[in-house]
């Protein structure tokens, strides 16, 4: 949408927004002709609703409705700034001043602006090749008048740039962004933002047992690994507890042996989303949020292919932590490599709490569509967190169970447990139950099933269609605020 957006405060906007509610009362001060755009019977100040108007001898103005100010909260802020962007994209005005005055949190409505500018400006341009238009996108120059305001402003706008990360990433197709284009990516972005990078691969994986990731990456010629990453606060003790954020990055999922229709399969290269996300919130975490803790990601990274040497449905193979696997379906290969990974952090990193994020199941969209992501958890204070992190990023979740009978789903006649149940029952739950088995009841842990989320097909809000970002800012605000599983 725009070539580039540069926070910058400057003297001479070419376009100044002033957000007005829906009363409809400016100031005094304001220019006769903002007083008489503003009180057109057809300009409410809804929420997003704009009209323009052009003070003689002054920049032009874009009156912007913030609705009522009682209602207006970090969604309906989002809203109206997407819709404030979208417009400035149109009118291909370089510099502009936001001017919007006597909210309760000035930050958040910077930050708002901010997220709006940074989604809105990421493009799918890459790949278009000859099919590429003309670059008639304008250099953006922005400000607030507000100090806080302004603050919010450059702090959403690098959120969002973490996010953009994860929806290039995603966005990238699975020829090019293979097994070692992702460790590639890690090694180079922990060099430029001073994190630690390890990539486990080859012989070390085998001595590791890291089973789920050699069987389900074998028949690739793209071989799997695990990608690991770390932040480590200045102060840190050796041994001190980390959150461990953890993404399935399946570089594409043809289904193996239980194969994808000619349907289901396209679009399969955002099977890497939740490694994608992961990258995009160490990217925020090294830049921005900067907590006081360690924080570890762990990509269980590999391509679901299909070749003689694949694994098969009725293989049984046997997990780091002695778990024994009946492989039922070769296409619920996230939840197997995604074991390995957490095997690697109860193991090895003392774990604080583990959060996972994966596109794991299509029942997780059937369920909830994609306007919010599942989530499971074994802590209901941890869930309280994410929950808040969730109202305040505008990224939504809602919470299912994991009960007993979905436990059940799973038995085995010939291992601990099978990998899914072909009687199509409660997927997204399933795959929950299958992960539980992995994690320590007395580790708080969080899965987030964000196989409808991680996509849009829609042209609407903070978004075009294409990948989403989904979670970056939904973590970064969860490893901002205080954790309450990390204060007992
Ligand atoms: N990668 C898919 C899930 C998915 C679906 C991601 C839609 C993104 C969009 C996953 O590996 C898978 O194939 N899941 C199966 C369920 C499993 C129990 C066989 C599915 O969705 O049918
Ligand atoms: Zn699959
Ligand atoms: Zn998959």
């Amino acid at each position: 949408m725009f070539r580039s957006v540069k926070i910058d405060p400057h003297r001479t906007p070419d376009l100044e927004i002033i957000g007005d509610f829906s009363d409809r009362e400016l100031s005094a001060a304001e220019a006769p002709e903002v007083q008489e755009a503003v009180l057109r019977p057809e300009f409410k100040g809804k929420p997003g609703q704009m009209v323009e108007a052009f003070p003689a001898g002054a920049p032009r103005i874009l009156v912007l409705g913030l609705g009522a100010k009682e209602d207006l909260d970090e969604k309906t802020l989002r809203e109206v700034a997407a819709a404030a962007v979208r417009k400035l994209a149109q009118l291909k005005v370089t510099r502009v001043n936001i001017r919007i005055t006597s909210l309760p949190d000035m930050q958040m409505a910077g930050r708002c602006f901010g997220e709006a500018l940074g989604m809105l400006s990421w493009r799918l341009t890459d790949f278009q090749g000859s099919g590429a238009k003309e670059d008639e996108t304008a250099e953006l120059m922005i400000s607030g008048n507000d100090e806080s305001f302004q603050k919010g402003l450059e702090y959403g706008f690098r959120l969002g740039e973490s996010a953009n990360v994860a929806r290039t990433l995603a966005y990238t197709p699975p020829n090019i962004a293979t097994t070692n284009y992702m460790a590639d990516y890690a090694r180079q972005m922990a060099m430029e933002l001073g994190l630690k990078c390890d990539v486990i691969q080859g012989d070390d994986l085998i001595a590791e047992q890291m089973t789920g990731l050699t069987t389900v990456g074998g028949a690739s010629e793209h071989k799997p690994c695990l990608i690991r990453l770390e932040y480590k606060p200045e102060n840190a003790y050796e041994g001190e507890p980390a959150v461990v954020l953890i993404g399935k990055t399946i570089t594409y999922d043809t289904g193996g042996y239980s194969l994808k229709s000619k349907t289901g399969m396209p679009g399969m290269k955002v099977d890497k989303s939740g490694g994608c996300a992961v990258l995009g919130m160490m990217h925020a975490v090294a830049r921005q949020i900067k907590p006081r803790y360690p924080v570890v990601a762990l990509l269980p990274t590999a391509e679901n292919s299909v070749a003689g040497n694949a694994y098969r449905p009725d293989d049984v193979i046997t997990y780091r932590n002695g778990l024994t696997v009946e492989v039922t379906n070769t296409d619920a290969e996230g939840r197997l490599v995604l074991a390995d990974a957490l095997c690697w952090a109860v193991d090895k990193e003392n774990p604080a709490f583990i959060f996972d994020i994966a596109t794991l199941t299509g029942g997780v969209v059937t369920a909830l569509g994609k306007a919010c992501a599942g989530y499971f958890s074994n802590s209901d204070m941890l869930s309280a967190d994410l929950e808040e992190a969730a109202r305040v990023s505008s990224e939504k979740v809602w919470r299912l169970p994991i009960l007993q009978e979905h436990r059940d789903l799973l038995k085995s006649k010939v291992a601990d447990i099978i990998n899914s149940n072909l009687n199509g029952q409660a997927h997204a739950p399933q795959g929950a139950a299958f992960l539980s088995h992995f994690v320590p009841d007395k580790t708080p842990w969080i899965h987030l099933d964000v196989a409808g989320t991680s996509t849009t097909a829609d042209d609407n809000g903070f978004f075009i269609p294409g990948p989403t970002g989904f979670g970056v800012r939904l973590v970064a605000d969860l490893l901002r605020g205080p954790i309450s599983v990390m204060m007992e």
